[in-house]
């Protein structure tokens, strides 16, 4: 069998948006039958939450939307950028640290994920850590929905 592709999932915290993405992307990979073709996981741009859980408001959200998951937060390190095919960023700022954390000639192709949204191409995915309520955790649900929907239907039909 061909290799895996390997796609992770980058956000500042990795306790809001992208563990939510990468529920997303397991449940999608598995509803279409390839989820043994690819390696997923999600990281931190910064250390402050390594070892804990996704934020309860994340959890809640994962839950309503039958999106099992069971991972714990980890920082981003220099060999994922040689092991990953695609590395997702959420916002700018993510691009741009991980355009300075990326070895120079390195493997992973950094991608913004809202620029594969069927609805709003190049609409960043907002942090919603500093939010009151689950609205803007909702908001990144949706739009993950349809970026990953938009990304896999690209790799599918060989555009990337
Ligand atoms: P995330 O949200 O990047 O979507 O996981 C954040 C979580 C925690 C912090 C910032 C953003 N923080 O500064 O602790």
């Amino acid at each position: 069998m061909a290799d895996k592709r390997k796609a992770l999932f980058i956000c500042l915290g990795n306790i809001c948006r992208s563990p939510i993405a990468e529920a997303v992307f397991l449940k999608a990979i598995k509803d279409a039958g390839v989820n043994d073709q690819w390696e997923v996981d999600s990281a931190a741009i910064g250390g402050w939450h390594v070892g804990k859980k996704p934020d309860h408001r994340a959890l809640s959200t994962m839950e309503k939307h039958n999106l099992p998951y069971d991972n714990r937060a980890r920082q981003i390190k220099k060999a994922d950028f040689e092991n990953y095919d695609y590395i997702f960023g959420m916002d700018k700022e993510n691009m741009s640290d991980l355009e300075r954390l990326a070895p120079k000639g390195s493997k992973a192709k950094q991608l913004m994920l809202g620029d594969f949204d069927t609805e709003t191409p190049g609409k960043i995915i907002r942090d919603p850590y500093y939010d009151q309520g689950a609205d803007g955790f909702e908001q990144c649900y949706v739009q993950c929905v349809r970026c990953i929907a938009g990304f896999l239907g690209k790799i599918q039909s060989g555009q990337i």
